[in-house]
C-alpha cells in the first residue's frame, strides 16, 4: 500500500504526527471537496427550481447510504444516516421492543453513550441492567454467556473498546445471540475504517458507527445499520416522510396535487430510513461521509487492515524494547487500531502526554474501569516513522526525569 499517495489526502498530517482517530480523526481532501460543492450549491442555486434543488441535495445525501452498505456488506434498504453512533444507539434502545423487567448486558469498558440510552430506560420503564466484567481489559464471550438468563433481550458491545482498543469476538457473540435469542446491538465507532465489519458473514442485529472517527469524516454524520429481518420486529420511534413509501410521481408533483390531505392511510415503509431524521437533513454532514466512505472503499478495507496491523505490531515491538507496559491485549485476534500503553499512575501518563502533544504528536489519556493509560491510534494514513517518532520522545521523555 502507498502511504505517501494516501497522506496526500490529509494534509492536516504535514504539520504533525497525528496519532488519535479514536478521538477525532482528520478529514481527506475528497470529503472538504464535496462539501464545499454542496456549500457552492447551496450558495448558487443552479437548479432550475428550489424542488430540484432538493431533489439533488437529497440524491447525494442518499450516496453515503450506499457507501455505509458497501462498507459493511449490507444492502441500502438496512442502512439509515444518523448524526452519530449515540443518535443510532438511542434509537436502538427506543425501537426495541423492551418491557419492566426485561435485562440488557453491557461491559465495564464501555464509552458513556453506550450505555446512557439503557439506563435512561432503566429509570423510564424499569429494565434492568447486567453488567459483565472485563478480565485484564478483555470482555470474554464466555462471562456474556454464563450472564444471560431467560430474561435478557439485549447485549450492546463496542466491537472495539474505547480505552484499550481491545476487539471483542464479534462471529463468537452473534452465534451467541443468534443462539440464545437475543438482540445484538454493536458500536463500531472504534472499529470501521481500520479494521471491516461483513454483517452477511457476523450477522448483527443493530449497529451503529459514528463518522468523525475512523471514517475520517468531517462533521457530525453516520449510520445506523438494521439487518433486514429484524425490521419488522422494531418500533421506530419516530415518523417523518421517509417513514412511509414516496408517492408514484415523486413528491414534487404530489405536492402539486389539489387534494392531497394530510391525514391518510399512507403506506409506512420497512426500510432502515425510517430510522433518519425525516425532515430536510444534516446535508453536508452526510455528503462529507459519503466521501469519506467512498475513499475508504476504494482503498479497500482488508488492505488498509493489513497496513494498520503492521503499524500495531512495529509499535508493540518497539514498546516491548523500551520496557513500557502495554495495556492493550496484544493477541492479533483481539487487536484493533488503537495501542494503549501506561507509563505509571495517571499524572505521568498525562505528563507524557503533554510532552508528546508539545512535540507536535497527537495522542490522547483515557481510562475507564481503572483500564488506560496513552491512547495511541494508527491509521492507515499513518506509517512506521511516525510510530518511530512516538516511541524516540517516548524514550527521550523518560530518559529525562
Ligand atoms: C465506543 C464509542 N462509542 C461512541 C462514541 C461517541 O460517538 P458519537 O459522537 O458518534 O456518538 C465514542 C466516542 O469516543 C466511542 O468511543
Amino acid at each position: 500500500m502507498d502511504v505517501h499517495h494516501i497522506r496526500a489526502q490529509f494534509p492536516g498530517l504535514r504539520d504533525k504526527t497525528f496519532l488519535d482517530a479514536a478521538c477525532v480523526s482528520l478529514a481527506p481532501r475528497v470529503a472538504i471537496e464535496a462539501v464545499e460543492e454542496f456549500l457552492h450549491m447551496a450558495l448558487c442555486g443552479p437548479e432550475r427550481s428550489a424542488t430540484l434543488h432538493h431533489i439533488t441535495m437529497d440524491e447525494k445525501r442518499a450516496q453515503a447510504r450506499r457507501e455505509a452498505a458497501r462498507l459493511i456488506n449490507a444492502s441500502e434498504d438496512e442502512i439509515a444516516l444518523v448524526e452519530s453512533t449515540t443518535h443510532g444507539l438511542s434509537l436502538a434502545a427506543q425501537a426495541l421492543p423492551l418491557e419492566r423487567g426485561d435485562r440488557v448486558m453491557l461491559c465495564d469498558l464501555e464509552f458513556l453513550e453506550l450505555a446512557l440510552p439503557w439506563c435512561q430506560l432503566s429509570e423510564r420503564i424499569g429494565i434492568e441492567i447486567d453488567v459483565v466484567s472485563h478480565r485484564e481489559g478483555a470482555v470474554r464471550v464466555q462471562d456474556i454467556a454464563d450472564g444471560i438468563t431467560g430474561k435478557t433481550k439485549v447485549v450492546a458491545i463496542s466491537s472495539v473498546q474505547w480505552t484499550n482498543g481491545f476487539r471483542c469476538d464479534l462471529g463468537a457473540l452473534s452465534t451467541l445471540c443468534r443462539d440464545r435469542g437475543v438482540w445484538l446491538v454493536v458500536d463500531a465507532i472504534q472499529q470501521l475504517g481500520a479494521i471491516p465489519i461483513d454483517v452477511r458473514q457476523t450477522p448483527v442485529d443493530i449497529l451503529a458507527c459514528g463518522g468523525h472517527k475512523w471514517l475520517n469524516a468531517p462533521f457530525g454524520a453516520g449510520f445506523l445499520y438494521i439487518r433486514r429481518e429484524r425490521l419488522p420486529d422494531l418500533r421506530p420511534p419516530m415518523a417523518g416522510y421517509l417513514s412511509v413509501e414516496p408517492p408514484p410521481g415523486g413528491w414534487g408533483e404530489y405536492f402539486q396535487t389539489p387534494d392531497i390531505t394530510p391525514v391518510r392511510a399512507y403506506r409506512f415503509t420497512t426500510e432502515a430510513r425510517q430510522y433518519e431524521i425525516g425532515g430536510t437533513g444534516n446535508y453536508p454532514g452526510t455528503i462529507g461521509l459519503a466521501a469519506s466512505l467512498r475513499l475508504i472503499n476504494e482503498l479497500g478495507p482488508s488492505r488498509l487492515a493489513e497496513h494498520i496491523f503492521r503499524l500495531t505490531d512495529h509499535l508493540i515491538a518497539g514498546l516491548r524494547t523500551l520496557g513500557i507496559r502495554l495495556v492493550t491485549p496484544v493477541d492479533r485476534q483481539y487487536r484493533s487500531g488503537i495501542i494503549t500503553f501506561t507509563v505509571g499512575p495517571v499524572r505521568e501518563n498525562v505528563e507524557l502526554m503533554e510532552y508528546l502533544l508539545d512535540h507536535r504528536v497527537c495522542v490522547s489519556v483515557r481510562y475507564t474501569s481503572r483500564v488506560g493509560g496513552v491512547r495511541a491510534s494508527c491509521h492507515f494514513y499513518n506509517s512506521l516513522e511516525d510510530l518511530d517518532r512516538l516511541l524516540n520522545l517516548v524514550d527521550v521523555w523518560r530518559r529525562r526525569r
